[in-house]
């Protein structure tokens, strides 16, 4: 069954935190089915290392370094992913964190940072990846 309604194509697809783990498996699986994959990922290597799998397996794929706390860089590979494989269409918000510490132990910068990369880095790709997504499909913000 092709897991694509309408509505998606063309098939572009980033996902964030694709270097490893779930992500990775969500790029590759995006690829099988025909989608070109942005994979996103903090550590730039192993981005690239997913799209190396990828292009391997004879799909398309270009692997960034970008950190999803950061607004500026997020703008700048959506950006890249428009030049290469035209405006992205599905987004996939997979990349978090989750560091285990005692709850006593948790300080304030790294419960900034769980907010700055799961909440904040999630509203961030969507405001710059939706309006890519209006200009295919149409409909309002
Ligand atoms: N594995 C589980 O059982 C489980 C359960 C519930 C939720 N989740 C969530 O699912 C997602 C994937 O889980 P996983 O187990 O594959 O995690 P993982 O730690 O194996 O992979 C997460 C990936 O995200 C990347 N990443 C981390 N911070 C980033 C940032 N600021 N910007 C861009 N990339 C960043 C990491 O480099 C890594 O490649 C996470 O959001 C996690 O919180 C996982």
């Amino acid at each position: 069954m092709n897991p694509f309604p309408a509505w998606a194509e063309p098939r572009t697809a980033i996902v964030t935190g694709g270097g490893s783990g779930i992500g990775l498996a969500i790029s590759r699986r995006l690829a099988a089915e025909g989608a070109a994959v942005a994979v996103w990922d903090l550590d730039g290597d192993t981005a690239k290392a997913t799209a190396a799998l990828i292009e391997e397996a004879g799909g398309r794929a270009v692997g960034l370094a970008v950190d999803v706390a950061d607004r500026s860089r997020i703008d700048e590979a959506a950006a890249e992913v428009r030049a290469v494989f035209g405006p992205a269409t599905i987004l996939v918000n997979n990349a978090g964190i989750s560091p285990f510490k005692r709850f006593l132990d948790i300080t304030r910068e790294d419960f900034d940072r769980v907010f700055a990369v799961n909440m904040r880095g999630t509203f961030d790709c969507c405001q710059a990846v939706v309006p890519d997504m209006i200009a295919v499909v149409g409909g309002a913000s």
